[in-house]
């Protein structure tokens, strides 16, 4: 069984779920574990856990929507984080790419929702972008939460100070592009990661440039297993117990 740990499955990408879900599993990817990113798509988490048994959800607000966010979406999380399947806290982090005028809105809206991990005892799932020492310094500040720093593909360096603070890595279709040297440090960092596509984003080679689904699980695993010479029985079996340890699924 593998797990596509970090894809928006929302209506505004697929108009057809359940052949989405079905071709996954298909492709032996059997769960899926939704991030929201603003209100509007943190309720869709909660109808999708509701509706599918083999969704999970994490709820967040996302560092792109810095500027139209209210601060009841935070109470709308809050209120809604009871249920069994919401399993973290995310997408949340730091996106200064996109966001380099509003880094001190961002750090404040990513520092209210690690406490708000905190104060669950939940997981949170990590977008970082061109941000990486004040994501650091502010995943420092809570050292009592841990989670998935989502999309690695920085350096083994910056890999050990995240695998350090007790985060694992998120790896999806980045590794197979042609200009990704993340496939070097594979070796060193395999026992620490787990599996995501952040569909509808981000779709593997040779499929770039058509939407992403969680079905290509199974391409980024077996390029991974080709990579690092283990077989795909043995990643599924590291990959389910990371998420096992983080998510508590
Ligand atoms: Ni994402």
């Amino acid at each position: 069984m593998l797990t596509d740990s970090h894809c928006h499955l929302f209506k505004e990408y697929y108009n057809d779920l359940p052949s989405i879900i079905d071709n996954a599993q298909k492709n032996g990817v059997n769960r899926f574990i939704v991030d929201g990113c603003d209100k509007t798509s943190n309720q869709e988490v909660l109808e999708l856990v509701k509706e599918y048994d083999c969704i999970y959800g994490c709820l967040g607000i996302h560092p792109e929507n810095i500027l139209e966010y209210k601060e009841e979406d935070l109470d709308f999380i809050k209120e809604n984080l009871a249920s069994k399947k919401i399993v973290g806290i995310g997408e949340i982090g730091l996106d200064y790419h996109y966001g380099k005028e509003n880094k001190e809105a961002q750090k404040k809206l990513f520092r209210k929702q690690m406490q708000i991990a905190c104060e669950w005892g939940l997981p949170v799932v990590i977008h970082s972008r061109e941000a990486t020492e004040d994501t650091i310094n502010i995943l420092k500040e809570f050292p009592k939460v841990t989670g998935v720093i989502h999309s690695f593909s920085l350096s083994k360096e910056v890999a050990d100070i995240y695998l350090k603070l007790g985060y694992k890595l998120g790896i999806n279709g980045v590794v197979t592009f042609k200009n990704c040297n993340l496939k070097e440090i594979l070796p060193d960092i395999l026992p620490n990661i787990i599996l995501e596509t952040d569909s509808p984003y981000l779709t593997p080679h040779p499929f770039r440039g058509t939407t992403n689904e969680p079905k290509y699980i199974k391409n980024i695993a077996d390029f991974i297993c080709q990579e690092t010479n283990i077989s795909l029985e043995e990643l599924e079996k590291i990959t389910n117990q990371n998420i096992k340890e983080v998510f508590r699924i």
